[in-house]
C-alpha cells in the first residue's frame, strides 16, 4: 500500500452502520437470543423451522439458506450435531444444486467455492489455500494489515476521542483485502462503494491488475493467484482463469469484510465493557489471542450457516427429508453447556477448545488466519497508541445487535493525548 492518507469522512459515509445492519438480515433485532437458544437446545438438538422463526421473529429474513419457501427447514442447536453436519458434506451439502447431483462427480459448476462440493471444491480450494495458511499470516500483516491499521489511527490519535466501530474496525478488512489485490487506497473506497451495488465496477478495477500481474508478477495476492497451478491425478495442469480470479476476489470481499469488522467491534466492546479484563490484556498482550478466541465463541458475528440435505435422514431424533435446508446455529453450539462450563460468561482464561465460529470441515473459513491477524494487530495498535483507552461515559454505550449479522452499535471511546 503506497499512500499516506485516508479520507475519513468518506470512510464514515461508506461504512454507514444503518446501511450495514440492514433489515433483510434482521438488523433491527436487539434482544438477547441466547436464552431462547438455550431453551431450544435443552428440549432437543434439532427443531423444525428456521433459526429466526424459532427465536420469535415472524417477518421474513434473508441469509445464506433463506428463504427457499418451497423447502422444509430445520435448525440445529447443539455443538455435537452442528459439528457432525459440518463434517459430513456428502449429506449436508453447501448448495441446493447438490441435492440432485452426485457431489463427488466433480461436474458441478458453481459461482464460488463457498457453494461448491466434493472434488470440485477440494481442487479449487487447494489452488488458493497456500496464501491463507497460518505460515502466511505475517505476509498479510507486514504487507497490508499493519499499514492500514496505523493509517486509520493516525486519523484520530490527536483527538482524544473516536468512534471505533466505523472509524477503525469497519475499514481494516476492506483495506487489507483490496491492498492484497494491489488496489491503491483511494480506489479501495470505490470498491467498498461498489460492493453492494455494482460488482462489474469492481471487475473493471481488477481486470487491468490481473493482466499486469500475468505479465509481471509482484508481491501480492493477485500475482499468487495468476501463478497458482496444480497437476491433478490425470496429469492435467490446472490454473485459474481471469473469471475465476474475479469470482474469488468478490468472495473474499463478501466473506471477509463485514465479518471481520463486526467480530473486531464485538471483541473491543467485550473488553471495553470489562475494564479489569482490558487492563490484564493491556499489561500482558499474550492474552489478546485468548480474548479474540473467547469472543468468537461467546458472540460469533454470523450465528448461523446452512446446508442442503442430499438424502432422507434421521438426525439426532429428527426425520429430515432430502432437499430440506438445515440451519446450523453455530452461536448456540458455541454456548453448549455439554462442552463449556458457564457458557454465557465471557472468560478469557478458559482452556482452549475449538469453536464453530469459523465453521468446520471442508469449508472451514479460508481467511481465519487473516481475520485473526487483523484483529490482533488492530487491537494491539490501539492499546499501544491510545493510552487510557476507555468507553466514553457520556455517550450511549455500545450494544450487540442483529439476528444473522451480529455486531456492535457505535463504540465511542476516550483516550489520553500527549
Ligand atoms: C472474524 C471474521 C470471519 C468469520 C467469523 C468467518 C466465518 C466463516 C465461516 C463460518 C465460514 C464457513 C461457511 C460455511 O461452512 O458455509 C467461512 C468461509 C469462508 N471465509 Fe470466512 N470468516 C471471517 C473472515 C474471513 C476473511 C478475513 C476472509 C478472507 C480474507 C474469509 C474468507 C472466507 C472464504 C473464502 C470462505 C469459503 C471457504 C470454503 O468454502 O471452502 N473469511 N468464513
Amino acid at each position: 500500500m503506497k499512500t499516506t492518507s485516508l479520507d475519513r469522512d468518506r470512510v464514515r459515509e461508506l461504512f454507514d452502520l444503518q446501511g450495514s445492519y440492514n433489515e433483510a438480515t434482521g438488523g433491527k433485532f436487539s434482544e438477547d437470543p441466547y436464552p431462547i437458544w438455550h431453551r431450544l437446545r435443552s428440549e432437543k438438538p434439532v427443531h423444525p423451522g428456521t433459526v429466526h422463526e424459532l427465536t420469535g421473529i415472524s417477518e421474513p429474513l434473508m441469509f445464506q439458506g433463506l428463504p427457499y419457501p418451497d423447502r422444509e427447514h430445520f435448525s440445529v442447536f447443539s455443538f455435537e450435531a452442528c459439528n457432525e453436519a459440518f463434517r459430513n458434506p456428502r449429506v449436508f451439502a453447501s448448495s441446493p444444486e447438490a441435492v440432485d447431483i452426485d457431489p463427488e462427480s466433480g461436474s458441478l459448476v458453481h459461482n464460488s467455492m463457498l457453494s461448491m462440493g466434493g472434488v470440485q471444491h477440494r481442487q479449487y480450494r487447494s489452488l488458493v489455500q497456500p496464501s491463507f495458511l497460518p505460515s502466511n499470516a505475517q505476509w498479510w500483516i507486514q504487507n497490508w494489515i499493519e499499514e492500514a491499521v496505523q493509517l486509520l489511527i493516525d486519523g484520530f490519535v490527536d483527538d482524544g476521542h473516536a468512534e471505533l466501530n466505523v472509524d477503525f474496525c469497519a475499514a481494516i478488512p476492506v483495506l487489507t483485502i483490496t491492498g492484497s489485490f494491489g488496489v491503491p487506497i483511494e480506489q479501495a473506497l470505490d470498491i467498498r462503494e461498489a460492493l453492494s451495488r455494482d460488482k462489474q465496477k469492481i471487475i473493471d478495477i481488477l481486470a487491468p491488475i490481473v493482466a499486469a500481474r500475468r505479465e509481471e508478477p509482484q508481491d501480492d495476492l493477485i500475482s499468487v493467484l495468476v501463478q497458482a497451478e496444480r497437476t491433478d491425478e490425470s496429469g492435467t495442469t490446472q490454473r485459474l482463469s481471469d473469471e475465476e480470479i474475479y469470482t474469488f476476489s468478490l468472495l473474499l470481499l463478501a466473506a471477509g469484510s463485514g465479518t471481520t469488522w463486526k467480530q473486531m467491534g464485538t471483541t473491543l466492546t467485550a473488553l471495553l465493557q470489562r475494564p479489569d479484563v482490558l487492563d490484564k490484556v493491556r499489561e500482558d498482550r499474550s492474552l489478546l489471542r485468548a480474548a479474540i478466541e473467547e469472543t468468537l465463541r461467546w458472540m460469533p458475528t454470523d450465528p448461523m450457516f446452512s446446508r442442503w440435505v442430499t438424502e432422507d435422514i434421521e438426525f439426532y431424533g429428527q426425520d429430515i427429508p432430502k432437499g430440506s435446508v438445515v440451519h446450523l446455529c453455530v452461536a448456540a453450539a458455541n454456548r453448549d453447556p455439554e462442552r463449556w462450563e458457564r457458557p454465557d460468561e465471557y472468560d478469557i482464561t478458559r482452556p482452549t477448545k475449538s469453536t464453530l465460529a469459523f465453521g468446520q470441515g471442508a469449508h472451514i473459513c479460508l481467511g481465519m488466519h487473516v481475520a485473526r491477524g487483523e484483529m490482533t494487530v488492530g487491537i494491539n495498535a490501539l492499546l499501544d497508541r491510545l493510552p487510557g483507552l476507555r468507553l466514553d461515559p457520556a455517550a450511549e454505550p455500545p450494544r450487540l445487535v442483529g439476528m444473522y449479522e451480529r455486531g456492535a452499535t457505535a463504540i465511542p471511546v476516550l483516550f489520553d493525548t500527549k
